[in-house]
């Protein structure tokens, strides 16, 4: 473990090897028959987005794609590029027989039915996050996985594939910093980058319009917490290392009111087991975020612990992820350490000064000692001017496209994948019982899901405890 009082180049090596992950990965040519030939059902704005990232990937073949509008059936299959049969109904698809694994990227209301479907099957399934939508499919969904051990069922939680959070997890599991108690993430978004109604299009049904409006209708939708707090609910799972215990919080729809009945905003708070908790906020007024120095807009996740702090967030396609170390000058003394100076005087003042952000390494910065001369001077400098915020540390890989490789070889070898049903349930559950909390004014506690939607409890009745 570093010295905390110390945070300079060297302390930022130490750490950097401490935390270091897997080597970077080498891309080989595939034979034929290691390629999973798979179908694609629902290409509207995400499904174009994976298509286009999973044209770059050697192990799977698009052979299929299904979605209600043919333009969008159209546009995947140009991302793509391997001239797919298209479909209007994800059934065809599914009676294929060339078609291994499906991948689905459609509205939320829709995950469950078709992936029972897919499974009866007989497919492998990779289904975009929120993984569920009601409490009785995520029973249901546990059976049916459960009968059929031998075909992969993949969330879309793509911060599980990323360097950074694995990482991250490192750096928390092995006490880098401190006991960590709190997680606070955000994602806020400026009036101009809030979700908007899209008008009705000529010729368009009324059912048309409103499935592309779907996120903005509860019917179809979980709102801001379904669609973005999922994401990171699922971060504070894994650096808690487990779900949490209750939920409560507060939803309003006070700005954008176009005709949508999800919450504009909303609060969280999720009780973990320890005592840890989520702090978490969306909103539609203001994209600010205040972590990595105020660098960033809209979302990111701070871990906290009593020596430091990380801040991270995933990349998105013009930037990179980034992951911040800011260790805490007023963190515990250990036995045998002195502090001096600022960091002695910070823990008795109200105030202190902040450290800077370290930036966190990975593997290809590492140094393993087995280095020419002029790839450690090569290192050196790069470490030198990413503490010095000149450059950032960037994953050798969008994690999207780790996430999207790496279940297509899990259908190959029949391996349990990363993001798997239990995270998928677990995280679904979560934002379930966060919007029923924000509904009914109350503390949610995660084991009410077993009372509800047929669980095991059967018609257990739910706490009704008041905040
Ligand atoms: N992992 C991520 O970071 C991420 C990011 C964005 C979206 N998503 C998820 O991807 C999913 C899709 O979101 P989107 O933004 O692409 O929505 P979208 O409305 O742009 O696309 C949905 C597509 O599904 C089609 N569709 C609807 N019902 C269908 C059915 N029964 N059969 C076949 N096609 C059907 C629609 O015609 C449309 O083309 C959502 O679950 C969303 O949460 C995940």
């Amino acid at each position: 473990v570093p010295n905390l009082s110390d945070p300079t180049r060297r302390t930022a090596a130490k750490a950097a090897v401490a935390v270091a992950v897997a080597a970077p990965f080498i891309q080989k040519v595939k034979a034929a028959n290691d390629v999973v030939q798979y179908g694609f059902i629902g290409s509207g704005s995400r499904g174009q987005y994976l298509l286009g990232h999973m044209k770059g990937l050697d192990n799977g073949r698009c052979v299929a794609i299904a979605d209600l509008v043919d333009e969008n059936s159209a546009k995947g299959a140009e991302k793509i590029g391997t001239k797919p049969k298209t479909y209007r109904d994800y059934r065809e698809l599914l009676a294929d027989k060339n078609v291994d694994a499906v991948c689905i990227a459609t509205p939320l209301f829709t995950h469950f039915p078709i992936t029972r479907d897919s499974l009866d099957a007989g497919k492998h399934v990779f289904c975009e996050k929120s993984l569920v939508f009601k409490p009785e499919e995520v029973h249901a969904l546990r059976a049916i996985a459960s009968s059929k051990p031998k075909q992969v069922l993949q969330v879309g939680l793509q911060r599980r594939y990323s360097k950074f959070y694995d990482a991250a997890y490192q750096m928390v599991k092995k006490g880098l910093i401190g006991d960590v108690q709190h997680v606070y993430a955000q994602w806020h978004r400026g009036p101009l980058g809030a979700w908007r109604m899209k008008p009705k299009a000529a010729g368009q049904s009324q059912e048309m319009w409103e499935l592309a409006n779907w996120r903005l209708f509860r019917k179809f939708s979980g709102g801001l917490t379904a669609e973005l707090a999922s994401h990171q609910i699922d971060v504070a799972d894994r650096m808690f290392e487990s779900h949490p215990e209750f939920v409560t919080g507060v939803g309003g729809l006070d700005s954008m009111k176009d005709g949508r009945d999800v919450y504009d905003n909303i609060q969280l708070i999720f009780k973990y087991p320890k005592g840890q908790k989520l702090i978490y906020s969306s909103n539609s007024t203001n994209a600010l975020c205040p972590l990595f120095g105020g660098e960033r807009t809209q979302f990111g996740e701070m871990i906290m612990g009593t020596n430091g702090s990380i801040h991270i967030t995933v990349g998105t396609d013009s930037e990179p992820a980034m992951a911040l170390w800011y260790i805490d000058p007023s963190g515990p003394k250990k036995s045998g350490e002195k502090k001096e100076g600022a960091a002695a005087s910070a823990s008795l003042a109200s105030t202190g000064k902040g450290s800077k952000g370290l930036p966190i390494l990975l593997s290809k910065d590492e140094m393993t000692g087995n280095e020419s001369f002029l790839e450690k001077e090569l290192k050196f400098a790069r470490r030198w001017l990413y503490s010095k915020g000149v450059m950032v540390p960037e994953e050798d890989r969008n994690p999207v496209d780790v996430a999207m490789e790496s279940f297509l070889d899990d259908c190959k070898k029949g391996e349990r994948p990363t993001a798997d049903l239990e995270i998928g349930l677990s995280d679904s559950t979560s934002v379930i019982l966060a919007n029923l909390a924000m509904d009914e004014g109350r503390r949610v506690y995660y084991k009410e899901i077993d009372g509800m939607g047929g669980g095991p409890a059967g018609a257990a009745k739910p706490a009704a405890k008041k905040v």
